[in-house]
């Protein structure tokens, strides 16, 4: 039989047996995300395509799609996109492939934008742009800024934000470098936060494919989270709010970091779906009063009683 006449029900079994023999995880997933996408509909309705043939260029990217999932290249980066809190984000190596756990950090923010009027909220380490895009499709009245290290991250975020119209203002930066002391109400980051030595024992999907920058968050994996704590600290207006997405294994060192960082208030710790302990929050507390105007304050209570 023709290759163009196989039915994708055939390509299917073709695909699960090459990935088989590659040792490559969920494969029968991965397959079907393939042909969902290459068959612009749902996964589960690849099921009715079954008995059909794919026309011959479906094909074609069938096969070559199934050569990179082989090399355990994930599959997100071979279709070229996934879905992040009901959008549609773009998805190449030039950044980390967004998260489930992510959203939880996304919920938190978009809570607390509700009902301000025009916030300003920073995304630190912006990756593809999904945590940013999603505040600015959810909370129209904010003011979105982005950053990040990377000059080809931020080629995609802004890629991101143009395909789903999302107004957001992006800089390449360090962390929070530039921005101005008490300019923001709420810095939201999913910073790096691998320990430089747990990188090699990830997946090979995550360990080969991924950003290093996006990973390495240095010998303990805390070194980004307790810069950007620092730096969040002079960017926050008086209760404004630091909400940072941590590793499973990080809640209390970040909870006693954040304790332990005096301007701010630690509010707790938010939980995924599994109910790990995955975002930390913590409030800028209010500025004592400048020197400035405490010397002015006594003259204006005294002068209209002379
Ligand atoms: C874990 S990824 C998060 C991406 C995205 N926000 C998300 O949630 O999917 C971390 C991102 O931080 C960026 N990054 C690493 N170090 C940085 C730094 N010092 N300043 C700014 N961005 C940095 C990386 O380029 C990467 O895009």
């Amino acid at each position: 039989m023709s290759a163009a006449a196989r039915s994708w029900q055939a390509w299917l079994a073709d695909g699960r047996a090459r990935l088989a023999r590659a040792g490559i995880d969920e494969a029968e997933t991965k397959l079907r995300w393939v042909a969902a996408h290459l068959l612009g509909c749902g996964l589960l309705d690849v099921l009715r395509h079954l008995p059909e043939s794919p026309a011959p260029a479906q094909a074609d990217r069938f096969a070559a799609a199934v050569a990179r999932l082989e090399t355990d290249e994930p599959v997100q980066y071979v279709i070229g996109e996934t879905d992040f809190m009901g959008l549609r984000i773009r998805c190449d190596s030039r950044a980390l492939i967004p998260r489930p756990e992510t959203e939880v950090l996304v919920a938190c923010a978009e809570e607390f934008l509700r009902g301000r009027e025009r916030p300003v909220v920073v995304d630190v380490c912006t990756g593809t742009g999904c945590i940013a895009c999603a505040l600015a499709k959810r909370v129209p009245e904010a003011r979105v800024v982005a950053t990040d290290l990377s000059a080809a991250a931020l080629e995609l975020a802004r890629e991101n934000a143009r395909a789903l119209g999302a107004t957001v203002e992006f800089r390449p930066a360090d962390l929070l470098a530039g921005a101005a002391a008490e300019s923001a109400d709420l810095v939201v980051s999913n910073p790096p936060y691998v320990a430089t030595a747990e990188i090699a024992r990830l997946d090979r999907t995550v360990r080969d494919f991924e950003p290093a920058l996006a990973l390495d968050g240095g010998p303990d994996g805390l070194q980004t989270i307790s810069r950007l704590v620092a730096e969040a600290v002079h960017v926050l207006n008086s209760g404004g709010m630091l909400m940072m997405e941590i590793g499973d294994d990080q809640a209390d060192a970040v909870a006693e970091m954040l304790c332990r960082t005096t301007p701010l208030q630690f509010m707790g710790l938010r939980s995924d779906c599994a109910g790990r302990a995955r975002v930390a929050l913590a409030s800028r507390r209010a500025r004592a009063a400048s020197l400035g105007a405490k010397r002015r304050r006594p003259k204006a209570r005294t002068s209209p009683s002379r």
